[in-house]
């Protein structure tokens, strides 16, 4: 048998639709336009290419976009006072701070400095705890993303046995919660896991999300299963550079009902959520009813 490909590119691009469509009604009968400001700090190559899609597809969904580049020697104080204007500027509905932050900045202390209001990664303490007691606001985007895809799969995750490999406070701890959320029984797996291929066996729902290229191999899946992979690893084969997930796609296909791929699978789902996360901030700001668009 060979497993669907679940085509997050797709999903991802009819999500940003639906987003645009929203803001569109806004505009019309609210004369409200939501607005996003990221803030990078330094030159990191791939958080510069991160930032720009952000900026580029929040324009195309019609919602202002503030960009706001900083030299990497910005010290902490420079940056919780650009936070601090973005927290009382009425344009901007979500604020995102790009991480990883300079070595020499906390990032806690720029996480917790943002408006839990407009804390459009769902980082915020306040956020995280309200995911945690199952009133979940502003959600991280990457779980958000996982979930719209196993749900593309399996509408109703009731009851189902979903295997998180991962711990971070990222993604491997939300995405927990979210599958908590929708009833699955949710294990988290990690590397101190005794017998991890037994564990992620054992799921309908496999999330991988370590970080290790190709850990995840056909003899880990039970026949059928979903398998949602977050990883997005640059390796060297054959003098190429090329990106993989954490699961052994090719091998995986063979076993699993249905796959995420790598490029094309959560990740363009990521920029999809934090559009969404920023009309879910705009309509908390202004009392108005959160649309559900996933
Ligand atoms: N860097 C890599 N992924 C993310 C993300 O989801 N949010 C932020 N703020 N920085 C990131």
């Amino acid at each position: 048998m060979t497993a669907t490909i679940i085509d997050g590119k797709a999903i991802a691009a009819a999500l940003r639709l639906r987003v645009g469509e929203q803001v569109g009604r806004w505009k019309a009968e609210h004369g409200l336009t939501p607005g996003l400001a990221v803030v990078l700090v330094g030159e990191d190559p791939a958080s510069q290419v991160y930032v720009g899609s952000k900026a580029r597809q929040t324009v195309e969904c019609g919602m202002k976009s503030f960009e706001h580049r900083l030299p990497a020697t910005t010290s902490q104080a420079e940056l919780l006072a650009v936070v601090a204007r973005l927290n009382a500027d009425p344009q901007v509905h979500g604020i995102l701070v790009q991480l990883p932050l300079p070595k020499h900045i906390s990032e806690n202390a720029v996480l917790e400095a943002i408006d839990p209001a407009k804390d459009v990664d769902g980082f915020h303490p306040v956020n995280a705890g309200r995911l945690a007691t199952g009133k979940p606001n502003l959600v991280p985007c990457t779980p958000l993303g996982c979930i719209a895809l196993a749900k593309t799969v399996h509408p109703r995750l009731d009851g189902l046995d979903a295997v998180v490999v991962g711990r971070s406070n990222i993604v491997g701890k939300p995405v927990a919660q979210l599958l908590l959320i929708e009833n699955c029984t949710v294990t988290i797996a990690h590397s101190r896991s005794r017998d991890l291929p037994a564990i992620c066996r054992r799921a309908d729902i496999l999330v991988a999300a370590v970080g290790r290229p190709l850990m995840i191999t056909r003899d880990w899946v039970k026949p059928g299963a979903t398998v949602i992979d977050v990883g997005i690893n640059r390796i060297d084969a054959s003098g190429k550079s090329r990106l993989v997930g954490d699961v052994d796609f090719t091998g995986v296909m063979e076993v699993a009902g249905a796959v995420t791929p790598v490029p094309g699978g959560v990740g363009p789902m990521t920029i999809a959520m934090l559009l969404n996360n920023t009309v879910t901030a705009a309509a908390g700001i202004h009392g108005l009813e959160v649309p559900k668009l996933f």
